[in-house]
């Protein structure tokens, strides 16, 4: 088949978070398997800076409507592996940045300009190219759309772009909303404004359009695509997802066993693996050593990188500062993200500099060193479409605690529930739910026989993304 991605990240050239990984892991997995794969990306600053992408030559020149105004762009090309092309859509004024959303403090006010520019342009692309792709796939608000872009431009120029379109939804949190009046930048016509298109409460959702006017809407595992047909998750699109639940699909993430393997992983000081897992102490010393720790501690060490954001559940870590300031344990934390975050957690590192250490930036090489090092690692997320970490926790024989929701319910089963089949420890999503997690946490890590079997398990699970890449493949044939 001919596959079109179209999205705002992709591991490694640019990543905020799981979208990258996701989204670089399909395209590569698809391209694997025979397909021929495009990733349309936006050229930002990072990306053009970056060494693989160095050689990205120029291929096109676009010149894109928007509203009453044409703006110009380029096209910039280069293949990172068989089967695999890269377009990325550049123009300077929208993608030459620091930030891909915002510049740390919120986000920059052109972005529905910068979003229907790129998907506009996707589509100028294809039409210039004048290849048909027999899938175009589209991730998020930022491409979401694209879908009914695509149809219109179709009709007016007569001719076929994408035999199917396919929306996934990473995270329903993010809505893309936008001021009604600036939806006339699109070009598309006003009859998609009503209460049955675009329209969400006096301004525009493109989300909500991506949902409505795909032919298939998938998210990220099972568990979320029943979570957002109701009102305690769907954060105010549930009605307009249930409209779609019979083209809806959850297809649970992969992780890139070529990234994320602790037998192979040149990040770690020791290599280790399921049946020699010896290594994992060396990767356990190194990373206390470099939180300047007491590298011979012996009790538990919680380990937990993530966005500094409400989702991710920091708030019931800090509602529970008095496990982690009195209990035989470590914490080590590496993330960004919201102030309010930063502080409380420097504030308790700071109260206990020997127990506690909090990392704030963006580090692909720790977040590897935290996951082998650690003994269990801390997911106490309010809400998770699918989750990635909880999953390299596992491939890392660090058992995850998690919260009963989203995709962590699919990945992860409780080790007390189910002692034959248990890889991890799971609670609701409540501080009181943590602590109860944190506590019985301690008594596995204090029965070792146990913890070394949950341990094993997790290793020997497959979360490969051959298998979530046919998952795709059997519901793109489907579609087709
Ligand atoms: P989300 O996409 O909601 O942030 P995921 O669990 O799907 O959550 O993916 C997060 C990804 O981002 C993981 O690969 C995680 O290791 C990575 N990550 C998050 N924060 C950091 C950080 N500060 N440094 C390095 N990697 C990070
Ligand atoms: C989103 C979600 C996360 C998911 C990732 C990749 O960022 O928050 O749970 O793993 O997308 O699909």
């Amino acid at each position: 088949m001919k596959i079109v991605q179209a999205a705002s990240e992709l591991f490694p050239f640019v990543k905020t978070g799981g979208l990258a990984d996701a989204v670089g892991s399909l395209a590569r997995t698809l391209a694997d398997q025979g397909h021929e794969v495009s990733v349309f990306l936006p050229g930002y600053r990072a990306v053009l800076e970056h060494r693989d992408a160095a050689g990205a030559a120029r291929r096109l020149r676009l010149k894109i409507e928007m509203g009453d105004v044409f703006l110009t762009g380029d096209v910039r090309v280069f293949s990172p592996g068989k089967n695999l092309t890269v377009y990325l859509i550049c123009r300077e004024e929208f993608f030459d940045r620091r930030g891909l959303y915002g510049n740390g403090e919120r986000d920059f006010e052109d972005n529905h300009h910068r979003f229907i520019f790129f998907s506009k342009a996707v589509v100028e692309t294809l039409r210039l190219l004048d290849s048909q792709a027999d899938v175009v796939h589209c991730h998020d608000w930022q491409t979401a759309l694209l879908p009914v872009l695509l149809r219109y431009a179709e009709r007016r120029h007569g001719l076929t772009l994408a035999l199917k379109t396919v929306f996934t939804i990473h995270n329903i949190a993010f809505q893309g909303i936008f001021p009604m009046r600036s939806f006339y930048r699109t070009n598309l016509p006003d009859d998609l404004l009503g209460i049955d298109g675009f329209e969400y409460y006096g301004q525009i959702n493109m989300l909500k359009g991506g949902i409505l006017f795909s032919d298939r809407v998938t998210t990220v595992s099972p568990r979320y695509a029943k979570e957002i047909q109701t009102a305690e998750f769907g954060c105010g699109l549930e009605g307009v997802v249930a409209t779609r639940a019979e083209d809806l699909v959850g297809l649970l993430n992969g992780i890139d066993t070529a990234v994320w393997n602790p037998a192979t992983d040149a990040l770690l000081p020791a290599k280790y693996s399921a049946a020699n897992p010896a290594g994992k102490l060396a990767c356990r010393t190194e990373l206390l050593k470099q939180h300047s720790l007491d590298p011979r501690f012996k009790g538990a060490v919680f380990g937990m990188v993530c966005r500094f954001a409400e989702q991710k559940g920091l708030d019931f870590v800090l509602a529970n500062k008095n496990f982690f300031l009195a209990e035989n344990c470590r914490l080590i934390v590496l993330g960004s993200g919201e102030r309010r975050y930063e502080e409380a957690l420097n504030d308790l590192a700071a109260a206990a500099p020997d127990r506690v250490s909090i990392s704030m930036r963006l580090d692909e090489p720790m977040s590897h060193l935290i996951e082998a090092g650690s003994d269990f690692f801390l997911m106490p997320s309010l809400f998770e479409p699918c989750g990635l970490n909880q999953m390299y926790s596992q491939a890392y024989g660090t058992i995850p605690l998690v919260s009963r929701v989203g995709g962590l319910v699919d990945t992860v089963t409780d080790a007390d529930e189910q002692p034959e089949a248990g890889t991890g420890l799971s609670f609701p999503p409540t501080a009181e739910g943590l602590l109860d997690g944190l506590e019985r946490a301690l008594k596995l890590f204090a029965d070792k026989p146990r913890f070394a079997a949950v341990q094993q398990r997790g290793m020997k699970k497959d979360f490969s993304w051959a298998k979530a890449g046919l998952a795709y493949e059997q519901l793109f044939r489907d579609s087709l």
